[in-house]
């Protein structure tokens, strides 16, 4: 059986009939293709899956895409404008906060929830806000770094 469900993806509408049991991650990958939010665990403990639901940074493999009927969603595909990149994509290339890349997009979208809810966030509240998102190869201090960067511009 299919659900009628509604969302805003980016800006833009959509409408689906989903199966109850997909995640919002199997809507964005498998429907519309939005392969930027990469699924590592699963099971909500990498953070990789992250995009933004309502202003609130969640992992898109621990909701139903039926749970996020209604809601407003931000995924990594809506942050350049064109060849402009978003503050954050820029520092985090400018400031080294990119290896294997898995782990980026998941790290940019719990920031950006961050910085669009407290605009001068301390180095703690950042780091505090990162802890679910895991990466294996940085050491973390260039992506906090890169937050830093990002909230001067
Ligand atoms: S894939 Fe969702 S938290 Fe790891
Ligand atoms: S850059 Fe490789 S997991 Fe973070």
């Amino acid at each position: 059986m299919l659900y009628p469900i509604e969302l805003t993806i980016n800006g833009e509408e959509f409408r689906f009939n989903v199966p109850a049991n997909w995640r919002l991650i199997d809507l964005l990958r498998r429907d519309l293709e939005m392969t930027g939010t990469h699924e590592g665990c699963g099971e909500g403990d990498c953070g990789a899956c992250t995009v933004i639901v309502d202003g609130k940074a969640v992992n898109s493999c621990l909701i139903l895409a039926v749970e996020a009927d209604g809601c407003e969603i931000e995924t990594i595909e809506g942050l350049a404008d064109g060849n402009d990149l978003h503050p954050l994509q820029e520092a985090f290339i400018q400031e080294g906060a990119i290896q294997c890349g898995f782990c980026t997009p998941g790290m940019i979208m719990t920031s950006k929830a961050l910085l669009d809810k407290k605009p001068d966030p301390t180095e703690e509240e950042i780091r505090r806000a990162l802890q679910g998102n895991l990466c294996r190869c940085t050491g973390y201090e260039k992506i906090v770094a890169a937050v830093k960067a990002a909230n001067k511009k």
